[in-house]
């Protein structure tokens, strides 16, 4: 059985772009397979804290060391490393937050991130763990940060989760993202993105 991992991190909730198209990408799926396990996490509206130095310790403590201090400290990374890694593909929705992503992502990417749970270290270097998945991200962008678009070499935010997802193993990545909706355009760019999610959904 499939299982999505749906992760929303828009602060906004029913105005939000990134999330109305997320959600019509998981309806369209949920059509064709209903049998979807789907978990959803609300990280815009249920935000997580940031990484702190007791995290930072036991990160880089090999769990039998652990103390019941770094044990607490750790915990939520565990828990969401543990929800990431039951699932085999996922579903992001982001807006993009001064050329990157919302600091909520960048929180959770440092939480998921761990030498021996998403990846590993040896004298080779770096191997991500996380394999044979699938993600797919939609974005809401106010301008236009389209391939060609003068904007474009300001795009910060494909690249890096890109970057990051490729880091830990995940390399099966699609991008579907709605640009200038902070523009009169806003209605034919939502319309060119529930096409890409129209067409995406029966052969994802
Ligand atoms: C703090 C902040 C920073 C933003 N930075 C950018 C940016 O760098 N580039 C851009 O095109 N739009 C930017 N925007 C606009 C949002 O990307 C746009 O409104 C998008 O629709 C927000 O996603 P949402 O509709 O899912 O909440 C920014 C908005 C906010 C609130």
């Amino acid at each position: 059985m499939t299982h999505i991992l749906h992760l929303d991190t828009s602060p906004r909730a029913e105005q939000s772009h990134s999330r109305m198209l997320a959600q019509e990408f998981i309806e369209k799926w949920r059509d064709r397979h209903p049998q979807t396990k789907i978990i959803y996490r609300d990280l815009g509206l249920n935000p997580i804290p940031y990484i702190d130095a007791t995290w930072i310790k036991a990160k880089f403590t090999p769990p039998d060391q652990y103390t019941p201090e770094l044990v607490a400290a750790i915990k939520l990374s565990d828990e969401l490393i543990d929800e990431f890694l039951a699932a085999d593909r996922y579903v992001l929705s982001t807006p993009m937050y001064n050329f990157s992503i919302p600091a909520v992502l960048k929180s959770y990417i440092d939480y998921i991130v761990r030498p021996r749970r998403t990846f590993a270290v040896d004298a080779n270097g770096f191997k991500g763990l996380v394999t044979d998945k699938k993600m797919l991200v939609i974005t809401a962008r106010g301008s236009d940060f389209s391939p060609g678009s003068a904007l474009a070499p300001l795009d910060f935010q494909e690249p890096f989760l890109r970057t990051v997802f490729n880091f830990i193993g995940i390399t099966d990545i699609q991008f579907i993202n709605a640009n200038k909706l902070n523009s009169n355009l806003r209605e034919q760019s939502l319309a060119e993105a529930k096409t890409a999610i129209q067409d995406l959904a029966p052969c994802w």
